[in-house]
């Protein structure tokens, strides 16, 4: 997600071509280590604001989240697709409500953590190595869930690329839902090699240029405190960057939990849920 600091981000190699070498060093480093949350949340920073988030995250997806009802024996489960899946954390959770799920990311090392995740959990998902831009996988999807991915590709033209790649992997009635950094105005002091905050009706274009409407969008982290730190936080002492991080999270997280369903334009990260347009393409 990654609110990445720039003075963190400064060290990495730079430009699109460097994305897939920085996700398998993150991947390598630790997606292995507990939930794999340092290597999909927020790299570098404290497990209690990687699982701040994850919480945050997970209570503006719960709708989309929820098992499905059971059906009539003998029908097709629906289908989902995780995709930038990571180490699988939601792949698995759609697998145990019910869908068949397609996990893709392109970071081999990420997909052999979420296979090797979901074995270990007994959750019957499928994963593939692909990228998003050029995602080509034959099948239409009912849910297509993509959290934290298209931020992550820079180049507008490619991000515009795998939203139409969504887009075309989605079923006829079926449902997208994002979650990305997606703030009211265009916002660049979170930015960083690997990071940019597109303003919200950057999807919302995107995404009708794709054929698809927007039909619902939920806030997921409105209280500011943390991307008013981050940007100085790898420039203050250790103490004090543990303290003011520990209580910018311990002031946001019930604040954020309590009101992203109520002020979704304040957001900074956006759940974005599109469907086809009618008439549109099939
Ligand atoms: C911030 S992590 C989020 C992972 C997962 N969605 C989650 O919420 O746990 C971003 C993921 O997107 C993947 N990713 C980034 N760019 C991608 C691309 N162009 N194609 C496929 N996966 C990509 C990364 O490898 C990484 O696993």
């Amino acid at each position: 997600m990654i609110r990445q600091a720039p003075s963190a981000a400064r060290a990495l190699p730079a430009g699109p071509a460097s994305a897939l070498g920085y996700w398998e060093t993150r991947a390598r480093q630790f997606a292995g280590a507990g939930a794999g949350l340092a290597a999909v949340c927020s790299y570098g920073m404290p497990g209690f604001y990687n699982r701040a988030i994850a919480l945050v995250q997970r209570r503006a997806l719960a709708p989309w989240l929820r098992s499905l009802p059971a059906g009539p024996a003998g029908l097709p489960r629906p289908t989902a697709l995780d995709l930038g899946c990571g180490v699988g954390r939601w792949s698995r959770q759609l697998a145990r409500g019910g869908y068949r799920v397609t996990g893709v990311d392109f970071s081999a090392h990420m997909i052999e953590q979420a296979r090797a995740r979901a074995a270990a959990s007994g959750a019957d998902c499928e994963f593939a190595v692909a990228n998003a831009v050029d995602l080509d996988l034959g099948r239409r999807f009912d849910l297509i869930l993509c959290v934290t991915v298209l931020q992550h590709i820079l180049e507008p033209g490619a991000a515009r690329r795998a939203i139409g790649a969504l887009a075309a992997h989605l079923a006829p009635k079926g449902t997208l839902v994002l979650l990305e950094a997606a703030p009211a105005r265009l916002c660049k002091r979170c930015d960083s090699e690997v990071f940019t905050a597109r303003p919200l009706v950057w999807y919302q274009s995107a995404l009708r240029a794709a054929g698809l409407r927007v039909v619902a969008t939920r806030g997921v982290d409105p209280m500011p405190f943390k991307t008013w730190l981050l940007p100085y936080y790898r420039g203050l002492p250790r103490l004090l960057r543990l303290a003011a991080l520990a209580l910018a999270t311990g002031v946001s997280l019930p604040l954020d939990l309590a009101l992203a369903p109520l002020v979704a334009g304040m957001s900074w990260h956006k759940v974005i849920v599109a469907r086809r347009t009618p008439g549109g393409p099939l």
